[in-house]
């Protein structure tokens, strides 16, 4: 019977044998086998990147992260999924796993900020090199592209600048060039956008956030094609990443309610983005919500949904009054981490955005990253009303 993602996440990975709701967590080093025979018989076949049902020791995980695996394949319509200790391990894992001494990597320049430190300083190091392009270029893109090329990197939308660029077109030129490819795609998530099933190799979720969404997990996932499935699995047995089975049992309970949380996430922001639209003092809003907009006309293309993330611009000569303002909001924490239950603001360093090659503000903006949680919208907005008045 054919599900819909929305059932399957909540139907999937039931304990038939413990006759539970929930998969067991299974913590285990040691995994024992019934012969030598049987062990090596495994071993041979883990040796040789074949997926198993079970494992010969816990570093490859245990029956909790199968389950999770299993799960998120399917969400991600993939080849396979691995799974990692950080969002930020999946990072590295994609690109540790395809780049080689004497390759170039491609990538936009609106990168997570520790991905651009990676690619351009530890990169670097092991004569891999790091080339920016201009995430609203296409034709950029092409130009930065060498026979040394192994690898394009997109992050989208931008991180902090929301950029959205034409991924179908990014997947067709790689394809063409025998490039692989790969995206980070924590702020839709595999629920509003499939990047493998578009031609992706390689997807990139910081399962901290929406996945498991609830501000107490960390974690991350590599969802990967058929392709460069070896590639990965090796570099992964040799490095040593993995997810421990009691956050791999958080993820798969936040799973469960991602559909429910999403589609709420979607409605407070847009609710709270109509309310802004009418302060003079928010300059702009990053997110893609303005139909004849560049940026609405790719998202449109490719998500079903968006999240809860986004930015504004706010101008004024007074740092300290714009300052004010973020301390000032009752309801939403100054923090990282976004992407769970509750609403977060931070204000973003300009010298930090300095560090783009193609993006900047001017004089007197200031940016402020949002993320809109599962509180009352109504709420929110009094707070963002009392808060504004701050601002000089
Ligand atoms: C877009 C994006 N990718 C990756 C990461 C890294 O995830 P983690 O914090 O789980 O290491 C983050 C974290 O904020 C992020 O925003």
């Amino acid at each position: 019977m054919s599900k819909s993602i929305k059932t399957f996440l909540i139907s999937a990975e039931k304990d038939h044998l413990n006759k539970s709701a929930n998969p067991a967590i299974v913590r285990a080093s040691t995994v024992y086998f019934k012969s030598i025979q049987e062990m090596q018989k495994l071993q041979k076949k883990i040796g040789k990147g074949i997926k198993t049902n079970y494992f010969d020791y816990g570093r490859q995980g245990s029956q909790t992260s199968i389950a999770l695996q299993n799960i998120l394949k399917e969400l991600e319509q993939s080849y396979h999924v691995f799974l990692t200790q950080t969002g930020f391990a999946a990072v590295a894992l994609a690109i540790m796993s395809v780049c080689r001494p004497g390759d170039e990597i491609v990538i936009s320049d609106c990168v997570y900020r520790p991905t651009q430190k990676l690619t351009s300083q530890l990169l670097k190091e092991f004569n891999v090199k790091a080339i920016w392009y201009d995430p609203n270029s296409f034709d950029d893109l092409k130009k930065k592209v060498t026979k040394k090329t192994k690898l394009i990197y997109v992050e989208n939308p931008g991180s902090n600048s929301f950029e959205f660029q034409d991924l179908g077109k990014i997947v067709s030129f790689a394809k063409r060039r025998k490039i692989y490819t790969a995206i980070d795609n924590t702020w839709g998530t595999a629920y509003f956008f499939k990047p493998i099933k578009l031609g992706f190799d390689l997807s990139i979720t910081s399962a901290t956030k929406y996945y498991s969404g609830h501000s107490d997990v960390m974690a991350g996932t590599l969802a990967v094609s058929k392709k460069v499935y070896k590639k990965v699995w090796w570099y992964n047995h040799l490095s040593g990443y993995r997810l421990s089975a009691d956050d791999a049992y958080l993820v798969i309970r936040g799973l469960r309610t991602l559909s429910l949380r999403l589609e709420k996430h979607q409605e407070n922001t847009l609710k709270i983005i109509k309310w802004m639209t009418k302060q003079k003092k928010i300059t702009k809003i990053l997110y893609p919500y303005k139909t004849s907009s560049k940026e609405y006309k790719l998202w449109k293309k490719y998500y079903s949904g968006a999240s809860g993330l986004l930015s504004i611009i706010i101008k004024s000569k007074s740092k300290s009054s714009v300052y004010k303002f973020v301390n000032s909001l009752k309801l939403f924490g100054i923090g990282y981490s976004w992407g769970g239950y509750s609403s977060l603001a931070v204000y973003n360093h300009p010298v930090e955005m300095g560090k783009r090659h193609f993006f900047n503000l001017e004089k007197n903006c200031h940016l402020i990253r949002i993320h809109i949680g599962l509180e009352d919208p109504n709420d929110l907005i009094n707070d963002l009303k009392k808060s504004l008045k701050y601002i000089k």
